[in-house]
């Protein structure tokens, strides 16, 4: 019997390449996922072409139509209401939200780096491998946690570790990460989807399968 698939949004404001990783794992069924809403905060993302190519929805909510999170948040939620989505996954989202209780621990991010270092305001895409090589760490990585109202700062689902060589530039670095990425998020998605994360304080303990 195939699995139910879970209800997804995806929200991003840049390239897409990982809605388009979550799109190939959901199509070939290695993801019980469906995406049935991809939201930029940008009108120009590349990320929303992604989507229409697909058929599915691409909504725009711009940022900077609105000034405090509050009211931004209260925007992309009611767009986002008619999707009813039940899980929300941040690809390239850049925008601070605040999440409404119904939407608590159903919304997941991935971060170029091991939190809690080089995360927070300012910390984003090119930069955070920019600041990794500047500050001469040996290891990089990529964090899936859940999203809270601050960045990059809600329960961590997983981690995984790459190196960081000797000859790197902020673009190898990425590339190196970005693959890390691709496998992390998928696999924490999953675990989202089977009911099998169980947050305790700032702990997230994995149940296993039945
Ligand atoms: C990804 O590497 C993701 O980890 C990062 O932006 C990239 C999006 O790439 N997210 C953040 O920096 C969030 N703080 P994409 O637009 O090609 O999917």
């Amino acid at each position: 019997m195939s699995e139910a698939k879970r209800k997804v949004a995806v929200l991003l404001s840049g390239n897409g390449t990982t809605l388009e990783n979550l799109f190939q794992r959901g199509e070939s069924g290695a993801l019980p996922i469906q995406v049935v809403a991809v939201l930029s905060s940008r009108a120009d993302a590349y990320g929303l072409e992604r989507a229409r190519r697909r058929g599915v929805p691409a909504l725009v909510v711009e940022r900077k139509r609105f000034v405090l999170p509050e009211e931004y948040s209260a925007a992309l939620f009611e767009a986002l209401a008619p999707y009813a989505p039940e899980l929300v996954c941040l690809a390239g989202f850049m925008s601070l939200l605040r999440i409404p209780p119904a939407y608590e621990q159903r919304i997941l991010n991935v971060h170029p780096a091991l939190l809690p270092a080089f995360g927070g305001k300012g910390y984003y895409g090119m930069k955070v491998h920019e600041a990794v090589l500047r500050h001469g760490c040996k290891v990089s990585g990529c964090t899936v946690h859940f999203v809270d109202n601050e960045y990059d700062h809600g329960p961590i689902v997983l981690q995984r570790a790459v190196p960081v060589l000797e000859n790197d530039t902020p673009e190898s670095l990425s590339e190196r990460v970005q693959a890390a990425e691709r496998e992390a998020y998928p696999e924490a998605i999953r675990l989202l989807a089977q009911g099998q994360l169980r947050v305790e304080g700032r702990r997230v303990r994995v149940l296993t399968s039945k």
